[in-house]
C-alpha cells in the first residue's frame, strides 16, 4: 500500500487556503501563504511545502503566529526600510519587505530591508525568484545566534547555537521567462525541514549531517529530536555564512526590546516569533541597471550559464545551474503533482475535517 498520496497543486493550494482562512488568517493572506508553501512543494523542497501547514495551525493555536497580522514600515530612510512584521505569518512580513525593497531598488539602484517580529518565512528562495522574475538581483538572509538558539552547533562546538541560517541570491537569466540563478540553501548542511521530513518517512540521514546530544556523528532524526543538533556545511566556511546570517538577520532587532538569545530556533512547532529567538530577516535587492545596461547584463548572465551548461560532466554527472533542479522539478510536478507523506496527509486531513475543509484531489 502505498504510504503518500499525489495531489494536484491548485487543489492543495485551495486545501491551504481554506485551513488558514478558518483559523482566521484573511483570505488574501491565507492565499499567499498557502501558495507560497504549494510552489515550495512543486519546486520540490518538501521540507518547506505542506508539511508546515499543521506547524502552522499549531502556532496559531499556541499564539505565536497572529493569523491576521500585517506587516508595517517602522523605520529606515531612503534605501532602507525597517519592517514590523506584527508576529503574522512570515511569508507576509517577507514579501511586503521585499515588495517596498523592489520599488526603492527601483529609484535607487540598491535597496535594503530588515524584518522583526516574524515568523518562518518559508523557502527563502521564492522571494529571490519573485525579485528576479522583475529583472531584480536579490540577497536574502534570515538567522539567529545564541546559546540554546537553534538547532546547529557551530564548528568544532557539541552544543546548540545557531539556526539553519539560510541564504538565498537570485539572479535573472536572459530574456524574460528563462529561470534565474538561484542560490538557496541553508548554513547546515540540511535544513532542519529536511529532518523533519526524514522522520515523517521513518527514513534514515544521509551521515555527516547531525550529531546525537553527546556529539556523536548519527543518521537517525530521532536523535535529532533527542537534542542532537544540525552540523554546519563545509566546515568553518558554513559555520561563518551562519553566523554572518545571524548577525546580518539581527539588524532589524536591535533596538528592539532585548532579545532574549534564548529558545529554540530549530523547533518551530513551538517557540516564539524569529525576534524572540534572537533572530531577523535582511534582505537586499539590485537594480542591475544602477551600474549600466541592465539586457547588456542579462546577456552576459545567459552567456555564463550557457557556457556552464557546456562544462564537460565527471563522469555520469552534467553541470547544472543553482536553480535547476527546482525550475525542472517545478515543471514536472505541475503535470504529474505533488506527493504528500501518509503521516502530512492525516494532520492536514484532522485540520480540514475540524474546519470543514475539502482535502485536495488525489490522482
Ligand atoms: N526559512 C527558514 O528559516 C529556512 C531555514 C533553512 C532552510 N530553508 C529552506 O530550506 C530549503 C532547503 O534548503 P537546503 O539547505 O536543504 O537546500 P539544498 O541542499 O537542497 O540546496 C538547494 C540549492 O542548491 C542548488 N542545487 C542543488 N543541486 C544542485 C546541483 N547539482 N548543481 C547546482 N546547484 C544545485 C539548488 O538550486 C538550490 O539553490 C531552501 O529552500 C531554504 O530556503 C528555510
Amino acid at each position: 500500500m502505498a504510504d503518500y498520496r499525489i495531489v494536484n497543486p491548485a487543489s492543495l493550494q485551495a486545501t491551504a487556503t481554506g485551513i488558514f482562512t478558518h483559523l482566521g488568517a484573511p483570505e488574501d493572506i491565507a492565499a499567499e501563504v498557502a501558495g507560497h508553501l504549494v510552489r515550495a512543494n512543486l519546486a520540490g523542497h518538501d521540507s518547506h511545502g505542506a508539511i508546515r501547514i499543521p506547524q502552522y495551525a499549531q502556532q496559531i493555536a499556541g499564539g505565536v503566529i497572529h493569523p491576521a497580522a500585517r506587516p508595517s514600515i517602522i523605520g529606515g530612510r531612503g534605501a532602507t526600510v525597517l519592517v514590523d512584521g506584527a508576529r503574522g505569518f512570515g511569508q507576509v512580513a517577507a514579501v511586503f519587505a521585499l515588495r517596498e525593497a523592489m520599488s526603492r531598488a527601483h529609484i535607487h539602484g540598491i535597496a535594503g530591508a530588515a524584518i522583526r517580529h516574524a515568523n518562518h518565512l518559508g523557502r527563502v528562495g521564492d522571494y529571490a525568484e519573485t525579485a528576479a522574475a522583475e529583472g531584480l538581483v536579490t540577497i536574502l538572509t534570515v538567522g539567529g545566534a545564541g546559546p540554546g538558539v537553534g538547532a546547529a552547533t557551530p564548528f568544532g562546538g557539541a552544543a546548540r547555537f545557531l539556526g539553519t541560517n539560510p541564504w538565498s541570491m537570485g539572479i535573472p537569466v536572459g530574456n524574460d521567462d528563462h529561470p534565474p540563478v538561484l542560490i538557496d540553501f541553508a548554513t547546515t548542511v540540511v535544513a532542519e525541514g529536511k529532518v523533519k521530513v526524514a522522520r515523517a518517512k521513518h527514513e534514515a540521514l544521509p551521515p555527516g549531517c547531525i550529531v546525537d546530544k553527546d556529539g556523536h556523528p548519527s543518521t537517525d532524526p530521532e536523535e535529532f529530536y533527542a537534542g542532537g543538533m544540525l552540523l554546519p556545511f563545509g566546515g568553518h566556511k558554513g559555520y561563518g555564512l551562519a553566523l554572518a546570517s545571524a548577525l546580518m538577520g539581527t539588524l532589524a532587532v536591535i533596538d528592539d526590546a532585548t532579545p532574549t538569545l534564548a529558545g529554540n530556533l530549530g523547533d518551530t512547532r513551538t517557540g516564539a516569533d524569529l525576534a524572540a529567538r534572537g533572530a531577523g530577516a535582511f534582505l537586499v535587492v539590485i537594480d542591475p541597471s544602477a551600474f549600466g545596461d541592465a539586457t547588456h547584463y542579462r546577456d552576459h548572465v545567459g552567456r555564463v550559464t550557457d557556457a556552464l551548461k557546456k562544462v564537460p560532466g565527471a563522469g555520469s554527472n552534467t553541470v547544472m545551474l543553482p536553480g535547476e533542479p527546482e525550475s525542472r522539478t517545478t515543471a514536472s510536478r505541475k503535470a504529474s503533482g505533488i506527493s504528500i507523506p501518509d503521516d502530512t496527509w492525516d494532520a492536514i486531513d484532522a485540520l480540514a475535517q475540524a474546519h470543514g475543509v475539502p482535502m485536495p484531489a488525489t490522482h
